[in-house]
């Protein structure tokens, strides 16, 4: 399939997924210990799709770093950073390859297991212009709202509806940040100049009356990982068996003391160490992270190298790498630390 090539958008500041993000970029922050981008290139080449350009624009050589040729994901990977970030569309326009005749865009923040060749299949029979993948959701407002016809032909797109006004909308769908375009979309697109497809093109594309559809995910799972909250649900989710792609297992190697309790649902990286009494419960453990006797670990993800002091408890939390938790602090749910967090001694947060 050597006609459809790949533009994944990950050049994003992450702002939202502070302070996750201000050494790490969104598009590789760890998930299930991999980095993120790795189940968006692997999903691309489930479907067929052997050619992805990155579109980066923020802390650029850490995703190249990261993700290298794309040869362990069967994806080719390539890289362009933009001089300065030209929005989603003007983003694209600079990365695409011209020789493809048709493009997958990927916003670099979704985790979704859609099986993309059904969407590339209904492209191509409907003969479409642009296909946007939409989503049902309860709340669109931190999302683009879009309205069709009965055939699934786009009518209205409206990025970020405003909350006095979703009783009125047709509809709860959103775009799933998952398009198929054909050249006729990328020409309309300005080369070298900032424009986004949620408030340039897509009215762009209503306004020339091009075939525009929708591919409603009906069945499947679909989640934007873009602020803390989310990104521990997809955790969670991935945990409980709610995604259907496969997370590769870790073989990894961990010292668990016989008398710690690890529980079957959890994922711990390589060389973790678990004293005697702590507990790990539905979690994920990055590579190196140390819990010391009776320490506890719930319902959380802890980034590599980090230390949970003796006694200490973190519950419904994400910690930052090379942290340090001390003694018999509570962690409490929600809480989000960077990277080279100290919490001293008998905190409460
Ligand atoms: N290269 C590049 N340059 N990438 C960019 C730029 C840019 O200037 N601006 C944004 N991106 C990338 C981000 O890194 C992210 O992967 C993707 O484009 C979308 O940007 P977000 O900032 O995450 O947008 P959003 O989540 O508020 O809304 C978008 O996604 C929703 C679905 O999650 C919109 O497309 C909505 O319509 C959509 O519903
Ligand atoms: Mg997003």
């Amino acid at each position: 399939m050597c006609d459809v090539s790949a533009v994944i958008l990950a050049g994003g500041k992450g702002t939202r997924l502070r302070p996750l993000t201000v050494f790490t970029p969104k598009p590789i922050v760890p998930m299930m210990n991999r980095p993120f981008l790795a189940f968006q290139l692997e999903m691309l080449a489930a479907a067929g799709v052997e050619k992805a350009v990155l579109s980066l624009s923020y802390q650029p050589n850490k995703i190249e770093d990261a993700i290298g040729d794309g040869s362990q994901y069967k994806t080719k990977v390539g890289y362009i950073t933009e001089p300065n970030p030209l929005g989603t569309s003007g983003a694209f326009r600079y990365a695409a390859d011209a020789a493809s005749q048709t493009y997958v865009v990927l916003n670099g923040d979704i985790l979704t297991d859609i099986d993309l060749a059904k969407v590339l299949d209904q492209h191509r029979t409907t003969k479409a212009d642009a296909t946007i993948v939409l989503v049902e959701v309860e709340d669109p407002t931190r999302y683009g709202l879009v309205e069709t016809d009965t055939d699934g032909r786009v009518e209205r797109f409206i990025e970020k509806p405003k909350a006095e006004d979703v009783p009125k909308l047709r509809s709860r769908n959103i775009n799933a940040g998952i398009y198929i375009l054909e050249r006729s979309v990328l020409d309309l697109i300005p080369h070298g100049e900032h424009s986004s497809f949620e408030f340039n093109i897509f009215p762009a594309i209503l306004e020339k009356g091009l075939n525009f559809r929708s591919y409603l995910l009906s069945n499947g799972y679909w989640r934007d990982i873009g602020n803390p909250a989310s990104y521990l649900q997809a955790h969670m989710d991935f945990l409980a068996g709610r995604i259907g792609v496969s997370q590769r297992e870790n073989s990894a190697h961990s010292e668990i003391a016989t008398a710690a309790s690890v529980d079957s649902a959890s994922l711990l990286g390589e060389g973790c160490v678990i004293k005697p009494h702590a507990t790990v419960r539905n979690s994920v453990l990055g590579p190196g992270v140390l819990l010391e006797e009776k320490a506890v670990v719930e319902d959380s993800v802890i980034w590599s190298h980090t230390r949970i002091a003796a006694g200490a408890a973190v519950r419904g939390s994400v910690v930052g790498r090379s942290s340090f938790i001390g003694r018999s602090s509570s962690i409490t749910e929600g809480t989000v630390l960077g990277d080279k967090a100290t919490i001293p001694d008998y905190s409460v947060t």
